[in-house]
């Protein structure tokens, strides 16, 4: 059977199927319907240094062949995380990424900190892309400030360091240098596209903080692009988001560069999606007599 394995620098993952931050809760809302151990990494919710209570409800809206959200990174703060969430997500034998998120370089580096002392987990994804909180997207949209992060965190704690992109940028090359630069072990891209819905009736915005993040299959061809993009100039591990919910979606991501992919909106309708694709993913390869996964990454002609 070919191996699934892959190395992002110094993250190491049994299969390049993970579950995108956001989607998945911390894992136990999901128990009933996935083995966890099959999966390539779990990353559950953003956390912040203190509790948050999110953004006005409604948050969530349907779109065509998406979703919009604006949560605002509701959320229990970090205290509560390691005290409650991370010994039961540390015990479901697959890594366990921790995505934070801080309104200033300090606060990413004191939550990273904390973190690098918590043996057993496996990377930080800095969530440097939320577009529902103000102040949050700044870090991804501006290369000095990526860098800033991505090196302080760096040098605060010895895990292995994920920046999540946003596409809400001119160049996402840009960002993803910087990041790369400044020693992510890897990029995630992409977190999702500022978008709008409104209620023409009523002449009001759907969502109460009238804009929010489109994810969905709606983002794929867009997510693809970026990826593209980043692979061709960027050397750095990526890891590929965006309306992937198929075996053909995460087959595309490979080729096009990523090194993994996230699965996230699709974890809503269909919550064992990512462990079938991981099955399918080896049984392509073994038909197309593939010895390895890394046969299939960046092979785009
Ligand atoms: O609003 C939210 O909590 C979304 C976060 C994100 O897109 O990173």
């Amino acid at each position: 059977m070919a191996s699934l394995a892959v190395s992002l620098k110094r993250l190491q993952l049994k299969n390049p199927v993970l579950v995108a931050s956001g989607t998945f809760g911390y894992a136990r809302e999901m128990q009933a319907y996935v083995d966890f151990s099959k999966l390539g990494g779990i990353i559950p919710k953003t956390v912040t240094p203190l509790p948050r209570r999110g953004n006005p409800p409604p948050r969530t809206v349907e779109t065509a062949s998406g979703l919009l959200n604006s949560i605002g990174l509701d959320n229990d703060g970090i205290d509560y995380f390691i005290e409650s969430h991370v010994p039961y997500l540390l015990e479901l034998g697959t890594a366990i990424i921790a995505n934070i998120a801080g309104k200033n370089v300090e606060e990413f580096v004191r939550m990273a900190a904390r973190l690098g002392d918590v043996e057993g987990l496996a990377g930080l994804e800095l969530n440097i892309s939320c577009p529902n909180v103000s102040g949050g997207v700044d870090f991804g949209t501006n290369p000095e400030m990526a860098a800033d992060v991505v090196r302080s965190v760096r040098n605060a704690c010895d895990l292995p360091i994920i920046a999540k992109l946003t596409p809400n940028v001119t160049s996402v090359v840009t960002i993803a240098q910087a990041a790369a630069d400044a020693g992510a072990d890897a990029v995630s891209l992409v977190n999702t596209f500022l978008g709008m819905a409104i209620d023409w009736r009523r002449r009001k915005p759907v969502l109460g903080n009238k804009l929010g993040g489109l994810s969905g299959p709606a983002i794929k061809p867009l997510a693809l692009r970026c990826v593209y993009q980043v692979a061709q100039s960027v050397d750095v591990p990526i890891i590929g988001i965006g309306g992937i919910a198929t075996i053909d979606d995460v087959m595309e991501f490979l080729v096009a560069g990523a090194s993994a992919v996230q699965i996230g909106t699709a974890n809503f309708y269909n919550p064992g999606v990512s462990v079938n694709v991981i099955a399918e993913l080896a049984a392509t390869l073994d038909e197309l007599h593939f010895s390895s996964v890394l046969d299939l990454i960046g092979s785009i002609e």
